[in-house]
């Protein structure tokens, strides 16, 4: 028994991945809806219209929490729900309102304590249309500010707020690839507009003022009388050297964190870019302004990790070329001596690795002071599962393996590495909606049947977290 007796244990999701229901009760359209639309997005040509129609059945999901002995739910809202167009001049639509603060109420009814993600990256398209969306410096850290000031005033139950879900992807991919939404990139036969070397950074910027302007408002104006606390969601993966014996490959390891996690983590812990990324990018990289440093500095109660997997990093010489956002390395899965990162998944960029989860952790927390992280993500698809026949498929031991070689590293990095773990949340409480690959990749420990009216099918992994937390969770 090693994980602290209040430890949160639960499951994760993300509006646009389960809501369906687009159009309902005076929804705004998100720049998901719109690039959804653009041919070629998505992988089985799918899009959120539907998804697991969760807006409409939040009893049945609330049920199936609590049969599964869930602690916590970490959620995110719709913007463009609550203000259909987004700005902070717009209209208020009080019946998006009403769902999420309903939706709260009965949550703690069933004894299962919220975590609400303001942004999971459906940005009112709105916001796009008028001003470049998260491009644009000044209006959207406002415009963020005053959604997250209309959520804080309306659900103050609500105790545990995350302002952002992974700002690299929507940075990288929304803006280098152009894999997510809005689809921006330098290449011209995928997108008519972006710029793959800068928009990006500007980006990450706006996001990381954002998050601090949200922050400063909760900690002003709502902390003091209604309690709580908040933070960010960053992605990142763990890194192995490719060979070991090069302290290039061993320095490389290093970058690629900082690349991914450091670039938001840095500024919010420390008041400034890694040194790696200024050495690379320059000036293309925003200077914080003194009232921008200010806001971002300090601004995390706790840190929201998101992981899921690991890679052998092999450093590139010479000059790396202008779009390059990992820091001027090869990710891989082999490394030089011939030995695997893990087995194969249905995403192509996603290969287990348990040992990485709990070198990471000790990475950010010596990095960061040891600050009290909540996992706010884990977990795995199933190479070949949308293809099985669904008797194989609610036996899900792959995924029952992942969550307990990961939960157990976990465990071990909080007993013998003193790292302050205070939450675990799987990814995700149901098969939904996996962004450009569409509903062919799931990662749900229950199984959504998207032909039939979206019933649900627990797998066996849904419920083999509680004994798995009993088994690790101290009892006083
Ligand atoms: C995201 C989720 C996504 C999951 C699996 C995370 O990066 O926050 O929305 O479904 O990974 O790809």
């Amino acid at each position: 028994m090693s994980l602290p007796k209040d430890f949160l244990w639960g499951f994760a999701t993300a509006s646009y991945q389960i809501e369906g229901a687009v159009d309902a009760d005076g929804r705004g359209p998100s720049i998901w809806d719109t690039f959804c639309k653009i041919p070629g997005k998505i992988a089985d040509k799918s899009s959120g219209v539907t998804a697991c129609d969760s807006y409409k059945r939040t009893k049945e999901d609330i049920d199936l929490l609590k049969s599964v002995g869930a602690k916590c739910y970490r959620f995110s809202l719709s913007w463009s729900r609550i203000i259909p167009i987004g700005g902070r001049n717009d209209p208020i639509n009080q019946k998006g309102i009403d769902h999420y603060v309903k939706f709260v109420d009965d949550l703690l009814e069933a004894d299962i304590t919220p975590l609400i993600t303001l942004y999971h990256w459906d940005l009112p398209e709105g916001l796009d249309k008028r001003y470049g969306g998260l491009l644009n410096r000044t209006e959207f850290p406002l415009d963020f500010e005053h959604y997250a000031r209309v959520v804080f005033k309306a659900i103050p139950k609500c105790k545990h707020w995350i302002t952002f879900n992974e700002p690299w992807c929507s940075s990288i991919l929304g803006y280098n690839s152009g894999y997510f939404a809005p689809g921006h990139t330098s290449d011209r036969s995928k997108s008519a507009v972006g710029d793959s070397a800068r928009e990006p950074w500007i980006v990450g910027h706006n996001l990381l003022v954002a998050h601090g302007r949200a922050v400063k408002a909760f900690r002003d104006d709502f902390k003091p009388t209604q309690g709580g606390e908040i933070g960010i969601t960053l992605n990142g993966d763990a890194t192995y050297p490719w060979d070991p014996e090069d302290p290039a490959d061993v320095e490389a390891c290093d970058r690629k964190i900082e690349f991914a996690i450091s670039w938001f983590a840095d500024p919010i812990y420390f008041g400034k870019y890694p040194d790696s990324m200024l050495k690379q990018l320059g000036n293309r990289l925003p200077t914080f302004t003194d009232e921008e440093r200010a806001l971002v500095q300090g601004s995390n109660d706790f840190y929201g990790m998101n992981h899921y997997t690991a890679n052998y990093i092999k450093h590139k010489t010479g000059t790396p070329p202008e779009d390059d956002f990992l820091g001027n390395l090869e990710t891989l899965f082999y490394s030089k001596a011939g030995e695997c990162i893990g087995p194969e998944t249905q995403s192509f960029w996603l290969r287990p690795n348990a040992q990485g989860f709990r070198n990471l952790l000790n990475w950010l927390s010596n990095r960061y002071g040891r600050p009290k992280i909540y996992v706010t993500e884990n977990g795995t698809s199933l190479k070949g599962e949308n293809d099985m026949p669904l008797e194989q498929i609610l036996e899900d031991d792959f995924r029952v393996q992942y969550f307990h070689d990961y939960a157990h590293a976990m465990a071990k990095a909080v007993s013998e590495d003193g790292v302050d773990l205070r939450g675990y949340m799987a990814w995700s409480l149901m098969d939904n909606f996996e962004w450009a690959e569409g509903y062919e990749t799931r990662f749900g420990v229950t199984y959504v049947d998207y032909a039939n009216d979206q019933k649900r099918y627990p797998k066996k992994s849904a419920r083999s977290l509680k004994p798995l937390f009993d088994s690790l969770i101290k009892k006083d």
